[in-house]
C-alpha cells in the first residue's frame, strides 16, 4: 500500500441481482448493453454518431461527430441542427399527443394535469411572449421559480427560441440570485410573487427586487407568475404578469432550428469555494444523453409515472424533470413542496395517489424519512413502484436497504447513479434490468463513457479497492463546454491535474476485484490519517450503522502526530445527549467505528447535534464543519443554511 493511494476499509458483500420480472419487461437487457459496450469499444464516434440519429430530430444531420481541435473545449455534432423542445414536445405530438406530460401537485394540495399537447400550447404560447418582450437567440434569462410547471414551461419556451436559461433555485437568496443574474448577464428574470414551501411562503418577487437594484441593469424585464397570491410590488414598465404576458398570444410557435452547439442553459453550481461556476451545456449532444440514460437507467415505458423529486433549480432537475424525460415521452409528477408538509408521508402519498412507478430522489432525503420510521411508509400503498434511484452523495448501505425494503417492497432495483451538473447526465450506474446492485456502489461506467481511477502521476489504479482520482478519459456528448466567461477556470479546474488528458471530477473513488465502482466523497474530504488516506464516507458510513445514530458528517482537524484527526458531527436517534450521557455514547461510537473500520478510523471528537448544516440541495457543509472542527471563525456566508440555530450546538456551545 503506498502513501499515494486511498484506503478502503469499508467492505460490504452483499449483492442483490434484478428480479427476473423486470429483467424480462425491461427495455435493455443484458444482451442490449453487451453490444452497447461493445461498438462503443469499437468505435466511440460512431457509438455516439449512431445513437445521435436514432434518438434525435434533426432539422440538418450533422457531417462531423467531434470536434476535438481546440480541446479540452470538446464540440459535438458541429454542423447539425436541431431544436430541443421540438424534440421534448413536437415529436411526441402525433404518438402520445392526449397523453398526461405532467402531474403536477402543489403543497396545499392543488393538483392539475396536461398532456403534450396542452404542455406544448403552453410553452408555444410562453415563448411568443419571450419574443414579444424582446427575447432573441443568445440572451439569457434568469428564471427563479417555485417548483410548478411553469418554471418547466419557460425552460421549455427558452429552448424553442434559442434563449440561454439559467435556473436559480428558489431556495436561494437574493445576494445569490444577483450573482448570477450578473455573472450570466442575464436580460430577463422569470419569477413568481411567491411559492409554497413547509407551510410558508417563499416570496420570490421580493428577493429579485433586492438581487435587481444593484448592478443589474442589463435586466429590463421581469415576468411574474402570480403563484401565491401574496402580493408584491411590481415596477412600472419593468415588471409584467405572466398572464398579461401571454394574453392574446397564439398557441403555436415554429421551433427554431438551432446548432447543435448552441447554448441550451447555464447552470451555477454552489461551489464550497469561490464564486459560483456557470456551467455551461450545449444543444444536442446534453438532448442525447438525456434522452438516452432516461430510457436505459430508468427504463422508461409507455406507462410509467416518473417521479423525480429534484427542483428544476439543479441538474437533477433539468435532465431527469424537464428535458430527459419528456424526450422520451414520459409521465412526470411534478411537487411544490417540503417532502415533510404537512407530515413525513407526503411523498408516499404522492407516490400512491398518482401511481408513480418509477422514484427518485437523494440519499438525504431517505435518510430523513427513514429517521421518521417504517410505520409511517406503511400506511400508503407503494406497491405500483417499481423502479427506484438516488442521487448526490453516496448512499450508506444501510439507508439503501432501508430503501430497498421499506420503499421497494424488496422487490424493486435500485439505480444509484453517479453523476455531476458537468457531466449533464448519469455517467456511472447500474443498469436496472442488467446489473446485479451492491449497497453503497454506483457500479459500473455506462457505455461509451469511459472512466477510470488514476494515482497522482494519472496512472490507472489496477489493484482492487485502491482509491484514486475519478476521471473519465474520453469526451463524452453531454459534458460541459466550458465555465460561462472563465475558460481559464474551467481548464484549471477540470482538465490541467492531467495535462488535459482526463476530466477530473473531482471525486475519489475505488474499484473492487467485480469491477465495481465506490465513490468515496470528494478529494477535498478525504484524509490522511498517520500516513492513511480515509474517505469521509465511509466513517460516515460505519457510524449511521450503529442504531443510535440518524446522520453523521465527519471532517479532519489538523492533529500534530496524526496529520489529521478525524472530527464527526452525529445526529442521534431520539434525544440528543448532554454531558456524560454525551461522553458515554461518544465513546460507544468511537469503538464501534473501531470495530467497523479499524482503529485508524476512529473518530477523536464526536459532536452530537439534533442536524446538520445543508445548503438548501440538501449537501451538508463540510467546509463549515471543518472551520468548526478547528475552532476556527465562521467568516462565511451561512444565509443559505437550511437551520441557521444549528451551529451553536456544532461548535458545543448548546
Ligand atoms: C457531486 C456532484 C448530479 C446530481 C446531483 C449532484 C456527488 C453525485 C453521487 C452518487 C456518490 C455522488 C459527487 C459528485 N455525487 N451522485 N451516486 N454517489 N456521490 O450534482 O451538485 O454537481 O454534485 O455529487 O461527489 O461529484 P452536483
Amino acid at each position: 500500500m503506498t502513501d499515494k493511494s486511498i484506503e478502503s476499509i469499508l467492505t460490504e458483500q452483499r449483492q442483490f441481482p434484478p428480479g427476473e420480472d423486470f429483467a424480462k419487461a425491461a427495455r435493455y437487457k443484458q444482451a442490449d448493453l453487451d453490444a452497447m459496450y461493445a461498438s462503443a469499444a469499437q468505435d466511440h464516434e460512431a457509438f455516439w454518431a449512431g445513437l445521435a440519429r436514432e434518438l434525435l430530430d434533426w432539422s440538418t444531420d450533422f457531417t462531423q461527430t467531434l470536434d476535438a481541435s481546440a480541446a479540452p473545449n470538446y464540440r459535438w455534432f458541429t454542423d447539425g441542427e436541431l431544436n430541443v423542445s421540438a424534440n421534448c414536445l413536437d415529436s411526441n405530438l402525433a404518438e402520445r399527443g392526449d397523453k398526461t406530460a405532467i402531474v403536477f401537485e402543489g403543497e396545499g394540495g392543488d393538483r392539475r394535469r396536461l398532456s403534450y399537447r396542452e404542455l406544448t400550447a403552453d410553452v408555444c404560447r410562453f415563448a411568443n411572449a419571450l419574443k414579444a418582450q424582446g427575447i432573441e437567440a443568445g440572451d439569457r434569462v434568469v428564471i427563479y421559480m417555485p417548483m410548478v410547471p411553469e418554471a418547466l414551461i419557460a425552460m421549455q419556451a427558452c429552448a424553442r427560441i434559442g434563449a440561454v436559461h439559467s435556473v436559480v433555485f428558489g431556495g436561494f437568496s437574493a445576494n445569490s440570485l444577483r450573482d448570477r443574474v450578473i455573472d450570466a448577464g442575464a436580460r430577463m428574470v422569470i419569477t413568481a410573487d411567491g411559492g409554497h414551501r413547509g407551510g410558508k411562503i417563499v416570496e420570490l418577487k421580493a428577493a429579485t427586487d433586492k438581487a435587481l437594484e444593484e448592478g443589474c441593469e442589463h435586466v429590463d424585464r421581469v415576468i411574474v407568475l402570480k403563484r401565491a397570491d401574496c402580493g408584491c410590488a411590481m415596477q412600472d414598465g419593468r415588471d409584467i404578469w405572466w398572464s398579461d404576458a401571454i394574453a392574446g398570444q397564439a398557441d403555436s410557435c415554429e421551433p427554431v432550428p438551432l446548432n447543435a452547439e448552441h447554448p441550451l442553459f447555464l447552470l451555477y453550481t454552489s461551489g464550497s469555494t469561490g464564486k459560483p461556476k456557470g456551467i455551461q451545456q450545449a444543444s444536442a449532444g446534453y438532448l442525447l444523453y438525456a434522452k438516452l440514460t432516461n430510457q436505459l437507467i430508468f427504463d422508461i415505458q409507455e406507462d410509467d409515472v416518473f417521479w423525480c423529486t429534484a427542483d428544476v433549480g439543479w441538474i437533477t432537475g433539468h435532465t431527469y424533470v424537464a428535458y430527459g424525460p419528456l424526450a422520451a415521452g414520459a409521465t412526470i409528477v411534478m411537487y411544490e413542496g417540503a417532502p415533510t408538509y404537512p407530515d413525513g408521508g407526503r411523498f408516499w402519498s404522492i407516490c400512491q395517489k398518482h401511481g408513480v412507478t418509477i422514484f427518485y430522489t437523494a440519499p438525504t432525503a431517505i435518510r430523513a424519512l427513514m429517521k421518521l420510521g417504517d410505520d409511517i411508509p406503511a400506511q400508503y400503498d407503494l406497491s405500483k413502484i417499481r423502479l427506484l434511484g438516488t442521487v448526490g452523495e453516496p448512499i450508506n448501505p444501510e439507508a439503501w436497504i432501508w430503501y430497498h425494503e421499506v420503499i421497494g417492497g424488496e422487490r424493486c432495483p435500485i439505480v444509484d447513479t453517479w453523476w455531476q451538473t458537468e457531466t449533464g447526465g448519469i455517467m456511472i450506474s447500474p443498469v436496472p434490468g442488467v446489473t446485479a446492485t451492491k449497497p453503497g456502489s454506483c457500479t459500473r461506467p455506462l457505455p461509451g463513457i469511459d472512466a477510470d481511477i488514476v494515482d497522482e502521476e494519472g496512472t490507472p489504479v489496477d489493484a482492487p479497492d485502491q482509491g484514486g482520482y475519478l476521471v473519465i478519459k474520453k469526451p463524452w456528448p453531454s459534458m460541459l463546454r466550458t465555465i460561462w466567461g472563465d475558460n481559464d477556470r474551467y481548464i484549471e479546474t477540470y482538465w490541467e491535474k492531467f495535462q488535459n488528458r482526463y476530466y477530473v471530477a473531482g471525486d475519489s473513488a475505488r474499484r473492487d476485484a467485480d469491477g465495481y465502482f465506490w465513490i468515496m466523497g470528494r478529494i477535498d474530504d478525504v484524509l490522511n490519517i498517520s500516513g492513511h488516506r480515509l474517505g469521509t464516507m465511509e466513517v460516515e458510513s460505519a457510524l449511521v450503522a450503529h442504531p443510535r445514530v440518524a446522520e453523521a458528517a465527519v471532517v479532519g482537524r489538523p492533529h500534530e502526530i496524526k496529520g489529521e484527526a478525524l472530527f464527526a458531527y452525529v445526529v442521534p436517534k431520539g434525544d440528543r445527549p448532554t454531558g456524560d450521557d454525551a461522553a458515554e455514547l461518544a465513546k460507544v461510537l468511537r469503538n464501534w467505528v473501531g470495530e467497523e473500520l479499524g482503529p485508524i478510523a476512529k473518530p477523536d471528537d464526536i459532536r452530537f447535534a439534533d442536524n446538520l448544516p445543508k445548503t438548501r440541495s440538501g449537501k451538508i457543509m463540510r467546509r463549515l464543519l471543518r472551520i468548526i472542527a478547528r475552532g476556527d471563525e465562521i467568516t462565511q456566508d451561512v444565509s443559505t443554511l437550511e437551520n441557521p440555530a444549528i451551529i451553536d450546538q456544532l461548535r458545543g456551545d448548546a
